[in-house]
């Protein structure tokens, strides 16, 4: 039997220039004058090499990837952020957010801001309709905003953003009138209660690349059924979540990971003429659900 000499000599010829490679463009770093800037770029090029070392990426495979992200930056514009979304659906925003929005004590838990929240939304009072004539089922949502002490933080500035049971946010329909999105304030005692409609679920923009690579890995674009919030006030670390619907089947295969136990709730049905929370008259079912919030200090 004849021994080959040569193969293993070759594989650590092919190590070596790989590491020398990898070594160099590492260096090509050294002299950053801004030591996080340094950081980051170092600490990008060593798992990207890592990542192409491990499954031995084919130039065909890398064409293809180049060719990907060309299409997520020709669909991205002042509205469409495809990289954002590559970005979710990969799981990295959420990493993010759960890195950034440090456990505190019993602070809600933060979620995926996602692309349809604007900044002008109307104004209500407590006990107002975020609907705007938005199609779907009344929801009645109530709770309050505390601090991680329990005392209420009275003039939180509550955003609330959500679909419509067409699974489309105003954002996304032609013409520019604003349904399903309002702020309101809390009151002195902490607390806030609005009219919203019963969230439903809904695809993240599939019609990109980034829907493209969903299908291609058999994954549904899907989103679990959701109501968005950002609470804001002074001294409190600004929070941005949604509160799930309990039961939903999309709770664990929401495809932008979003979903944290902590952020379902029950929501109420009720039948059709049923007295409501505040007396209004409505004719078919309705919900109701509470949401109680609790803000992190400033760190
Ligand atoms: C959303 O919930 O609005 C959303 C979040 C992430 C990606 C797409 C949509
Ligand atoms: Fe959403």
């Amino acid at each position: 039997m004849t021994h080959d000499h040569t193969a293993p000599d070759a594989a650590a010829e092919q190590a070596r220039r790989e590491e020398e490679l990898l070594v160099r463009v590492l260096r090509s770093f050294d002299d950053c004058a801004d030591p996080r800037l340094k950081e980051l770029m170092q600490a990008l090029v060593r798992h990207l090499h890592a990542f192409l070392r491990d499954v031995r990426l084919t130039e065909e495979e890398w064409r293809k990837g180049i060719e990907f992200l060309t299409r997520a930056g020709h669909i991205t514009d002042d509205v469409r952020q495809e990289f954002i979304l590559l970005s979710d659906v990969l799981g990295a925003s959420m990493q993010m957010i759960t890195m950034n929005n440090r456990a505190h004590g019993d602070a809600t838990e933060a979620t995926v801001l996602g692309p349809f929240f604007v900044d002008d939304a109307p104004r209500i009072e407590l006990g107002g309709d975020i609907t705007g004539g938005a199609p779907g089922e009344p929801c009645w949502v109530e709770g309050t905003v505390r601090d991680t002490e329990g005392a209420p933080v009275p003039g939180a500035r509550i955003e609330v953003w959500e679909a419509d049971a067409d699974g489309l946010y105003d954002v996304q329909r032609d013409g520019d009138r604003t349904m399903g999105r309002a702020h309101l304030f809390t009151g002195p005692d902490g607390e806030y209660r609005f009219w919203a409609n019963t969230p439903t679920p809904y695809p993240i923009p599939d019609d990109g690349p980034v829907g493209g690579l969903l299908a291609a890995v058999g994954r549904s674009p899907m989103r679990a059924s959701h109501l968005h919030f950002l609470v804001k006030a002074d001294g409190y670390r600004t929070l941005v979540t949604h509160i799930f619907v309990r039961g939903d089947a999309l709770l664990e295969s929401d495809t932008v990971f979003g979903v944290r136990g902590s952020l379902v709730k029950e929501f109420e049905g009720h039948p059709a003429g049923a007295p409501t929370p505040d007396g209004r008259a409505i004719d078919g079912t309705w919900s109701r659900t509470r949401f109680d919030i609790v803000l992190a200090p400033t760190a």
